[in-house]
């Protein structure tokens, strides 16, 4: 059986961050699923679907294929065949994937892929609903969240390390807003699993986090080879 490692939280807590360096730390397969998101976001606003219209999206979805696949370790997310790894990080994707996301068509096609990829291997896959829905049995879970002003504050410095200048006020407002949808969408809202572990990274450097789930993957291997000897 594989080992899975799910880690939820909100917008800009440092999932991604923390979970390819555990990726790496333990020899696992990294799975972002909200890029898996983004790719259908994308879809859908180079066809200027209306997003708003769930029938319209349900209809959309029938024609769209997402995949993934590994380039030096990197997840490359595949839009009907094509690489869209280089577009998919805009605030406007990102927005539209939240809005999108809310839909059952949407989550449908992609918890079918995350279902399989985590059934063939070993995983440690980010998101919103991994703990609580598409991997209910994972050996280890983590909510991993930061109050509101670091997770803008982190955004603001990554866009701007990037050349891209914004508004500090305008991304909190914004990561409130998909805060609120994503917590409080009917289908698999962003819930801290009652198994998960709370980290909250807000006073926590990148390595502290990364050690402490560290340690608790330890713990739960160890706790498993102490059931087999006894
Ligand atoms: O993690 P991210 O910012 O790349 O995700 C973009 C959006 O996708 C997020 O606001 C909500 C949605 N999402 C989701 O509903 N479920 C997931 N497992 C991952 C992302």
């Amino acid at each position: 059986m594989s080992m899975n490692i799910a880690i939820d939280g909100p917008a800009g807590a440092g999932k991604s961050t923390i979970a390819k360096m555990l990726a790496k730390q333990l020899g696992f397969i990294y799975v972002d699923t909200g890029a898996m998101y983004r790719a259908m976001a994308y879809n859908f606003l180079s066809r200027g679907i209306d997003t708003a219209d769930e029938e319209a999206i349900a209809a959309a979805c029938t024609d769209v294929d997402v995949t993934i696949a590994y380039e030096n370790g990197e997840q490359q997310v595949l839009l009907n065949g094509e690489n869209v790894n280089g577009v998919i990080r805009t605030e406007e994707v990102g927005n539209t994937a939240s809005a999108v996301s809310a839909y059952s068509a949407v989550r449908a096609k992609l918890v079918k892929l995350q279902k399989q990829l985590a059934a063939k291997s070993d995983v440690i896959m980010d998101g919103r609903d991994i703990g609580s829905c598409v991997l209910p049995e994972a050996q280890v879970k983590i909510y991993l969240t930061a109050s509101t002003a670091v997770r803008a504050k982190r955004r603001y410095d990554e866009l701007t390390a990037k050349g891209i200048s914004c508004d500090l006020m305008q991304i909190e407002r914004d990561i409130e807003a998909r805060d609120e949808r994503d917590m409080h969408r009917e289908i698999s809202p962003l819930v801290q699993a009652e198994d998960a572990v709370l980290i909250d990274s807000s006073e926590l450097s990148i390595n502290e986090v990364v050690q402490e789930i560290y340690q608790i993957c330890q713990r739960h291997a160890g706790g498993h080879a102490e059931g087999r000897e006894k």
